[in-house]
């Protein structure tokens, strides 16, 4: 079952439970008004007010994003105590206790569930937005191909998979890709298949001189394009000296821009909108870069591992990685709580992979529409092509943040929208309330440079 359906279920159960405790709470009053003339309107006032707080506190609950559900629980649970607290007087105080047994207990019955149920869907919700566990696929001495694998796998998708979830590892590259045949977002190819690509790409003629020819310095990375031998020590690869796909892949993530695929590039595809890996933002080490590129050619192929061509990391390597790899990084939760720097909340969350945002070193990113948002969020609002809820620049910048869908961009240079889809739709999930507001206030305040 899909978390989403988890969600659905367990609300409709309370939503259940909710009703019939209403029919069973009425039960009751009516059963006392007729033994023994209870005050109803007052005890029925007073649980009434108790059941429209209820419904407004789970009301709200609905609308927090996941991580302050959690912060919130306490007022909820002390609406509910506060509740049997008022329930516990009434059944002492009128001396109706043995008036109506069975539905008394099938009360307190309902009581002792709803409780239950309020603490688990908080909880739910919680527990899959938990930093991924520490360790992963540690290196080891007699590491196998799988396990090394294995190790790219989490590097691209974090140690934490969830069903229907966009999971996003160290490298980032969910953030743009797609790896499932036909499941495409536009502006960033569908890594399906890649490991073939990789072997008939090195073939083409458009390889061979487009947008740096072999043999010529890519400025960017000053990589020298087609010779593999030509790259940094650390990250050169051993045995021939021929071209071979695996050379291709590691081009593609040290050097985007030593070929552009078809389509996909800005400047008449001379020039790439993707990260350099092996650079901040993301740096990966040689040895995550292997395990990437192994990832890449076995993926396709679940248990086969014969197209893998990077060799396993020797000791050496290892212990040259493991300094740098100490700690840090790969258990970085996923999540944002607002205590961090402006800055510090903008990369943890890659806002720069695909934004040019003023004030934000680094932050060079070409995917998305230029972050003017003091100058653009009015705009937005006024075009008829607008159909979203926000009615000032802070209100537009939160729904572009939280439901990047509601208005999709026009991007000037191009004469066309932006693609709708590749801006992830989850970001509720990795921000607090804080960091949020924080974010809002930072970017409704960004604009244009000042010329000269
Ligand atoms: C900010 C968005 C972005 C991120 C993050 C990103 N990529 Fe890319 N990638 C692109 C774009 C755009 C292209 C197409 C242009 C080009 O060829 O460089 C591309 C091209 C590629 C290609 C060449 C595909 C082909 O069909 O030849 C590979 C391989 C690749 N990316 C792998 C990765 C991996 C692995 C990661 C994570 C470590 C990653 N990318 C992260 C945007 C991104
Ligand atoms: C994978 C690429 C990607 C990432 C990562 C990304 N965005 Fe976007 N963003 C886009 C694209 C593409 C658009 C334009 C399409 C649209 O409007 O949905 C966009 C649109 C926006 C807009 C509306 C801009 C305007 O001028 O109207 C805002 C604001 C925004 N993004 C903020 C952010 C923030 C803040 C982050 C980080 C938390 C972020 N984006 C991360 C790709 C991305």
């Amino acid at each position: 079952m899909l978390p989403e359906q988890h969600d659905i279920l367990w609300t409709f159960v309370t939503i259940a439970f909710t009703v019939f405790s209403l029919y069973a709470f009425v039960n009751v009053l009516k059963h006392c008004r007729e033994n023994e003339g209870v005050n109803t309107k007052l005890w029925g006032g007073l649980f009434a007010g108790f059941f429209v707080l209820n419904f407004f506190l789970t009301k709200h609950m609905f609308t927090l994003i996941q991580q302050d559900q959690m912060a919130f629980l306490p007022w909820q649970l002390a609406g509910i105590l506060v509740l049997l607290f008022a329930w516990g007087l009434f059944f002492k105080s009128t001396d109706i206790e043995s008036q109506s047994p069975p539905i008394t207990r099938a009360m307190f019955f309902w009581m002792t569930v709803s409780v239950c149920l309020a603490g688990y869907t908080n909880w739910l919700p919680q527990q899959r937005s938990d930093p991924p566990p520490k360790g992963g696929a540690a290196i080891s001495e007699d590491l196998t191909m799988e396990e090394f694998t294995e190790m790219g796998r989490i590097i691209v998708f974090g140690a934490k998979q969830v069903a229907g979830q966009k999971s996003i590892g160290k490298g980032q590259c969910p953030l743009c890709h797609t790896f499932d045949p036909g499941d495409n977002i536009g502006r960033c190819p569908n890594l399906f298949g890649v490991q073939e690509r990789s072997e008939t790409r090195i073939q083409e003629d458009r390889y061979k001189t487009s947008p740096v020819a072999i043999g010529e310095k890519e400025p960017a990375t000053g990589i020298m394009k087609g010779l593999p031998m030509e790259i940094d020590e650390a990250y050169r690869r051993g045995g021939s000296e021929d071209l071979i796909g695996e050379d291709y892949l590691r081009e593609s993530l040290m050097c985007p821009t030593c070929y552009v695929v078809e389509g996909y590039g800005k400047d008449g595809d001379t020039k790439s909108p993707m990260p350099v890996i092996s650079k901040p933002p993301i740096s990966l080490s040689p040895v995550e870069l292997n395990a990437v590129i192994a990832w890449l050619q076995s993926k396709d192929t679940p248990g086969d591992f014969s197209k893998v061509t990077v060799p396993l990391p020797s000791a050496q390597s290892q212990a040259d990685a493991a300094p740098a790899d100490e700690g840090e990084e790969e258990e970085r939760p996923v999540f944002v709580t607002g205590d961090e720097d402006i800055q510090a909340i903008i990369n943890t969350l890659g806002c720069p992979l695909c934004h040019t945002i003023p004030g934000v070193e680094g932050a060079m990113g070409e995917l998305g529409p230029k972050l003017h948002e003091k100058t653009n969020a009015p705009l937005r609002i006024k075009d008829p092509r607008y159909k979203g809820s926000a009615t000032n620049t802070k209100e537009y910048v939160r729904e572009s943040i939280l439901n990047p869908s509601a208005y999709v961009v026009m991007n000037e240079a191009e004469g066309e929208l932006f693609p709708d889809g590749l801006m992830p739709a989850t970001f509720s999930t990795m921000l607090s309330v804080k960091a949020l507001d924080k974010l809002v206030d930072f970017i409704s305040q960004t604009e244009a440079p000042a010329e000269g």
